[in-house]
């Protein structure tokens, strides 16, 4: 074995049976839910009519305000009438948004951000949680409740921008009385009512059901992407995008733009939640030093443009290549961050599904801040329930992952188990897993030959060889031997990686390395507001009902 075990990087296969995939590329398996975008501009909604007659996108009259106000007091007989604040666009040049609350216990506000600004997401989070931007203290409703957030679109002929919400919940979130459904999304119109409850014994129009409602600017200016930004060099190529440098043009701002052609959903339709799961999960997180963030999201007629920060360093595959292997103390300054990351990540019940050193950016190699990227293959996990579908990166791919179909259900320990075998390769500089594959192993009629390295997964077959191992601490293999544990519930949590002896080894040094990033870089990579979905929120209370989501893309 060598380095150059490593020298060939592994591409993603999500929701398909890779092991039967020859091209190697990104499919769903059934059962996954799939969803779509519609484009739409204003222009084209404010000639649709409300079944009740209001055209849609038109801020709610004070007429219809004063009656919400009517409905929502004459169950509360002492409270005065509330009559919602309207919205004020002219004053508010660059919302593209008003969250009009509909009872006086929760406030109203303007929605404006179209890019991540310091700690900030670039989406709106409603939910218990102290961190969310309109916070809601009802005990049904879920720390993180649901997000919204904005596409610029354009079809060709108009522009315009598209307003989404996706429910996070694990009781429902409701719009106009329907359920959107868990981790879907729907495309809000003006004037659509968004509840966070709903119980069978109140109507729709209870006080203990009014919340907010939606109210989108007449007219909002958005560009192209092209229009926007000048393209520059290639950054990477994925499986199914391709990353490029860009500049905003007018200024020196650069960032990284995911390009995503929407003629490779023609062949594999199924692939489009995941782009849009990538979109949802990335808006609905605040600023975290170790993951990449996203701004703006063009959504053009023939191309999908995701723009991300930027980060100049390049893959963490590439220097572990470049390098050979690692020493212990660079391994563990970048791994106290992929930890810490993770941890926030499994907090807020997102887990990464494909994490390899292709998908961990160095900001820069001399001081070896990484962060990770491509939430391609990422989920929110709702409350406990599992996942099925079989997606990652044969290397890297836990062994709860490779259970038959039927059988297989796996969660966030998965995330575990390819940081310990990530891990296992910074240090020597060749993978725990080898890819002999089944062919060349039955052609080799030795029986001292190593197993496929499907084989190896689902039985933990790894070894820590000389003279590669040697010098290389033993509690280093210990915490390898914890992440590649074969049972998920006995594996090391991100936490418990934390807290491991091998990581708390020559701290003096890896003080010097975080202040080297910048003076409150440990604070920040520590000091993450604790949002725990495990088991936090209340088990559902109503079932699931359909979710609904447009399908034209
Ligand atoms: N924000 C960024 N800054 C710099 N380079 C980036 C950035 N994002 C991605 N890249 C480069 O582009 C490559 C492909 O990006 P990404 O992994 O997101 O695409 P993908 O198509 O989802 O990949 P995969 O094949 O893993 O599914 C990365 O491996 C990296 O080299
Ligand atoms: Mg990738």
């Amino acid at each position: 074995m060598s380095s150059s075990d490593i020298t060939q990087k592994q591409t993603s296969i999500g929701r398909s049976n890779w092991l039967l995939n020859k091209d190697n590329q990104k499919t769903e398996s059934p059962g996954e839910s799939s969803e779509g975008t519609k484009y739409y501009s204003f222009n084209q909604r404010e000639s649709e009519e409300e079944s009740d007659g209001r055209k849609r996108n038109q801020p709610a009259t004070g007429r219809e305000s004063r009656k919400m106000a009517k409905t929502a007091t004459s169950s509360q007989r002492q409270a005065e009438p509330y009559v919602p604040d309207p919205a004020q666009f002219e004053r508010h040049t660059n919302a593209w948004g008003y969250l009009q609350a509909l009872v006086p216990a929760y406030p109203s506000g303007y929605l404006e951000r179209q890019s991540y600004e310091s700690a900030t997401r670039t989406g709106y989070l409603i939910g218990r949680s102290q961190n969310s931007d309109f916070p809601c203290d009802k005990a049904e409703i879920s720390k993180q409740h649901c997000l919204i957030y904005m596409e610029n679109g354009s079809n060709g002929i108009q522009r315009g921008i598209s307003v989404y919400l996706k429910d996070l919940s694990s009781n429902g979130t409701f719009v106009n009385g329907t359920i959107v459904g868990a981790n879907q999304r729907i495309l809000l119109r003006s004037g659509d009512r968004i509840q966070l409850t709903r119980r069978t014994k109140y109507d729709d129009d209870h006080i203990c059901n009014l919340y907010y409602r939606i109210i989108l600017p007449p007219k909002f200016e958005v560009g192209t992407f092209h229009e926007e930004y000048n393209c520059g060099k290639i950054l990477g190529r994925g499986n199914f995008a391709s990353v490029y440098q860009a500049t905003q043009k007018g200024t020196t701002r650069e960032v990284a733009v995911k390009i995503i052609s929407k003629s490779r959903f023609d062949r594999r339709p199924k692939m489009l939640p995941s782009v849009i799961q990538e979109i949802g999960i990335l808006m609905s997180l605040e600023a975290h030093p170790c993951i990449i963030q996203i701004g703006k999201v063009f959504n053009e007629p023939k191309y999908l443009y995701l723009l991300l920060e930027y980060v100049r360093g390049g893959e963490l595959f590439d220097y572990v290549v470049r390098r050979k292997k690692l020493t212990e103390l660079e391994t563990r300054f970048i791994f106290l961050q992929l930890f810490c990351a993770i941890d926030f990540l499994h907090s807020r019940g997102i887990v990464h599904r494909d994490l390899k050193p292709e998908n961990v950016l160095l900001v820069d190699d001399k001081t070896l801040h990484v962060k990770i990227t491509d939430f391609g293959l990422a989920k929110m996990q709702s409350g406990q329930s599992p996942f099925q579908s079989q997606c990652g990166t044969p290397n890297y791919v836990a062994p709860e992952i490779l259970d038959p179909t039927g059988v297989r259900a796996y969660g966030r320990e998965c995330d575990l188990w390819s940081l310990g075998v990530m891990l296992y390769i910074c240090l020597c500089g060749f993978p725990p897993f080898n890819g002999m594959d089944k062919f060349s192993f039955e052609l080799s009629w030795n029986e001292l030959a190593p197993p496929p390295m499907k084989e190896q997964i689902k039985r933990g077959l790894f070894e820590f060889p000389e003279p590669y191992w040697t010098n290389i601490a033993p509690e280093a293999k210990d915490l390898i031997r914890k992440l590649l544990t074969l049972d998920p519930a006995k594996r090391i949590t991100a936490k418990g990686a934390l807290n491991h002896e091998w990581m708390q080894i020559n701290l003096e040094k890896i003080d010097d390395m975080c202040d080297n990033v910048d003076p409150f870089f440990n604070e920040k990579l520590r000091n993450h507001h604790e949002v725990d979905s495990s088991g936090s929120d209340l088990p559902p209370t109503q079932p699931m009902g359909p979710s609904f989501s447009t399908q034209d893309f």
